[in-house]
């Protein structure tokens, strides 16, 4: 039964006045410049931009690869630059799930190994990781590449892969940048369906950073970044096809 407590919004990611530079070759590119960004659990947010607007960005410093220069950012109620590097391997290890752009697949691992390497990080014994590892593939419907290494898989293939590494340790929070983009329509469908899937039954946050609008109807809310900022007013995702 639903009650009224068990479906007040709960924040997952809590963000205000966010900003990071590079330096590069004497010049400093401002690629954040002052984001504020809340995301619940159970939320499906997507962050839309122009190419370079700062999305990788914000969600590299959303899951803690990537130290803001200044502003708050919490993750559960937690900062990680509060915490040691030790204790933030740890509550990124349990509570994140990350695909990168460039899926980051280790070479020398089968598709399971690779899978399965968050569980193995966290201690969960070889033989039941590899079966976890194992039934994910088969959600992402690679259950005949468990062992494939990613150079005898397709872009999209590896994608999946990723993808499938991202939620084997039942992360709260799943950021994924561009999930697919290599993948063709169908199969993007598939996977967007997974995705919305793990949000609702977990009562995961998840974000994901994405150019393709066919994909933008499984959103809860649509963010637009411009230029290191959000840009005022999000998109109704129903008002999209
Ligand atoms: N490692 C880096 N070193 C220097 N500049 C970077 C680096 N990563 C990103 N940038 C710059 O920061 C800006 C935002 O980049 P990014 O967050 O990757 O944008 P997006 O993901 O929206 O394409 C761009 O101008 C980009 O060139
Ligand atoms: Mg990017």
């Amino acid at each position: 039964m639903t009650t009224a407590t068990q479906t007040a919004k709960k924040s997952a990611v809590h963000c205000r006045s966010v900003t990071k530079s590079y330096a590069t070759a004497g010049t400093k590119v401002h690629a954040l410049r002052g984001v504020d960004l809340d995301v619940n659990s159970g939320e499906l947010l997507m962050l839309v931009g122009p190419s370079g607007c700062g999305k990788t960005t914000l969600i590299s410093v959303v899951a803690g690869v990537l130290e803001r220069d200044g502003g708050e950012c919490e993750v559960f109620g937690t900062d990680f630059q509060k915490l040691s590097s030790g204790q933030r391997s740890r509550f990124r290890g349990e509570s994140i799930g990350f695909v990168f752009q460039a899926f980051n697949l280790l070479p020398s691992l089968t598709a399971a190994e690779n899978v399965s390497v968050p569980l193995l990080i966290q201690g969960v014994p070889s033989s039941r990781a590899q079966k976890k590892a194992k039934e994910l593939l088969d959600r992402v419907g690679l259950s005949d590449k468990i062992n494939t290494r990613p150079a005898q898989l397709s872009g999209g293939q590896q994608q999946r892969v990723a993808i499938a590494r991202s939620l084997v340790h039942d992360p709260r929070l799943i950021v994924c940048d561009e999930p697919t983009s290599a993948l063709d329509g169908d199969t993007g469908h598939k996977i967007m369906e997974l995705l919305r899937e793990v949000a609702l039954e977990g009562e995961r946050a998840l974000i994901i950073v994405t150019h393709d609008s066919r994909v933008y109807n499984f959103a809860d809310r649509i963010v637009r970044m411009e230029d290191g900022l959000i840009a005022p007013g999000s998109i109704d995702p129903t008002t999209l096809h």
